[in-house]
């Protein structure tokens, strides 16, 4: 006899969708911003950066019907571009969805002839540092008390990756 729990094994799981953002998706961008920053941006400023033709942006859902739930955004000027923001819903992080958003971003950014790529990200921020290692990000310098946090300030570590020409 079929169990429930044989059910869920051979149930097919929906692999999680990458897609550009437009701004219709600035409601749900918005909120997993303001999930994740302590000044999130509205939905309309997310709307007015998506309809920048130098900005480029990538969701990833759930699944297709779900509402995104993770998004980076970066804006290009000439060869280099610099990414604005990666965030992740809190309750999906750690499901590689932010590694996703890099593996397509970057190839989109190559193709607009970007080369050179920077970020800034908080010293002490454990997930985010891991994401742009992992992917080829290297530290390149190191502005003292840059963030207001909670606790006082934070270091801001600058990154850069180079993009092969393709
Ligand atoms: C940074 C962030 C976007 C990562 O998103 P994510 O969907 O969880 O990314 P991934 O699941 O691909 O995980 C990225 C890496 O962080 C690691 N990680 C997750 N939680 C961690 C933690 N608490 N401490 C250390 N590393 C952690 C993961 O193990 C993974 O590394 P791995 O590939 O070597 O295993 C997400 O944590 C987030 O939204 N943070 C708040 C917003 C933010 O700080 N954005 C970055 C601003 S510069």
């Amino acid at each position: 006899m079929t169990t429930f729990t044989d059910l869920i094994f051979w149930w097919p799981r929906s692999e999680p969708v990458v897609a550009r953002a437009t701004p219709a998706d600035c409601d749900d961008l918005a909120a997993v911003h303001a999930a994740s920053f302590h000044r999130g941006w509205g939905a309309e400023d997310l709307a007015a950066m998506l309809r920048e033709t130098s900005v480029v942006a990538h969701t990833v859902r759930r699944r297709a019907s779900a509402p995104a739930s993770a998004f980076i955004l970066s804006r290009i000027a000439a060869d280099e571009a610099e990414i604005l923001t990666v965030a992740t819903a809190p309750p999906l992080r750690g499901r590689g969805y932010g590694g996703r958003l890099i593996a397509a971003h970057l190839p989109d950014l190559m193709r607009a002839g970007v080369r050179h790529l920077f970020l800034e990200v908080e010293a002490e921020n454990a997930p985010a540092l891991k994401l742009y290692e992992r992917a080829g990000f290297v530290p390149i310098g190191r502005r003292k008390g840059y963030y207001r946090t909670a606790q006082g300030t934070a270091d801001a570590v600058t990154m850069r990756r180079d993009l092969p020409a393709i």
